[in-house]
């Protein structure tokens, strides 16, 4: 029987906190999950949840996820606890791990994960912060090999903000050897310092393209991917943003131009006739929902790795 093995890393707080061995792992075990061939306990087993930001698919797949390995998942709001009255971030992890065993936390800067990590003595997860969403990237790449069984001559583009999602699918990109094409308009290009981490995996540079031209960057794709325009702690510039990104509308013209057997993904939540539209977004090329719900599969899979 497969088993969930134990990751290098303690934590999941970037998508380079896996091995791409450890990545294809996470997949299958997930897929074992989904087709219920795989039966993991870990009773008595508590994940903290602590959400600064919004959140429906990743709270609650948590939640189900740690269900399903017959554990427990406490929700954790900081408004209500002593987080949001500015308890330090050191103090608050030395005491919630002492009562849980994994923490998922969604945040602003990556720096406050990585010091709750830092004085966490359980695994914390990173389930969104401003420049990475890597429990969303897991569930997609899960999604295209379900489409097309394996990552090789796979072309992924994103159209859209270089954001969180961006980043973490550039970076699983490189882990995976997928080519990834980012259009976006300019200045909104993904972040320098992820693009130039990938390019140090990347061993064939030229998979990782970053353009402003959509048109060009969807030509022959075998994903076409979008998320929000504006993310959350982004809400003033929501007006400026979305004319900046004109033009970077997936619609049936930019969707005609890739492979014929193109599928559509979206991290969700969306804004249909902003980054997509609803056309696009209901087509029979849309995998969404399929994405959405491999969430609570990688997730499960991560868990019972971390938990190990
Ligand atoms: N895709 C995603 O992370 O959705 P939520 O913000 O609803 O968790
Ligand atoms: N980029 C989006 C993703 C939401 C799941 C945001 O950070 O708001």
């Amino acid at each position: 029987m497969l088993n969930p093995i134990k990751l290098a890393s303690k934590n999941f707080l970037s998508s380079l906190d896996t091995s791409s061995e450890e990545f294809f792992h996470i997949l299958e075990i997930a897929k074992n999950f989904k087709n219920k061939d795989l039966n993991i306990e870990h009773k008595d087993k508590v994940l903290g949840l602590i959400f600064d930001k919004s959140s429906t698919r990743t709270r609650v797949s948590f939640q189900v996820a740690m269900s399903r390995l017959g554990g427990t998942a406490i929700d954790l709001n900081p408004t209500t606890s002593q987080i949001g009255r500015g308890e330090p971030i050191r103090d608050t992890a030395r005491v919630l791990s002492r009562y849980c065993d994994v923490l998922a936390i969604r945040t602003f800067e990556q720096s406050d994960l990585e010091e709750y990590a830092k004085w966490s003595s359980k695994p914390v997860i990173n389930a969104l912060t401003d420049i990475e969403h890597p429990c969303q990237a897991l569930a997609d790449y899960m999604t295209i090999k379900e489409e097309f069984l394996d990552f090789k001559n796979v072309v992924l583009t994103f159209i859209g903000d270089g954001n969180n999602v961006a980043n973490s699918l550039i970076l699983c990109g490189a882990l995976l050897g997928v080519e990834v094409r980012i259009a976006c308009p300019k200045g909104y290009e993904p972040n320098s310092l992820i693009i130039n981490k990938a390019y140090d995996i990347y061993k064939k540079k030229s998979l990782l393209k970053i353009t402003n031209d959509p048109n060009t960057a969807v030509l022959g794709a075998n994903v076409l991917y979008t998320d929000v325009w504006s993310s959350m702690g982004e809400e003033n510039q929501k007006e400026e943003k979305d004319k900046f990104f004109n033009g970077f509308t997936i619609d049936n013209d930019l969707l005609s131009k890739a492979d014929k057997d193109a599928i559509i993904l979206h991290c969700l939540p969306a804004y249909r006739s902003k980054e997509i539209t609803d056309e696009v977004f209901e087509s029979e090329k849309s995998r969404i929902f399929e994405q959405a719900e491999n969430r609570l599969h990688v997730q499960q899979a991560l868990l019972s790795c971390l938990l190990h």
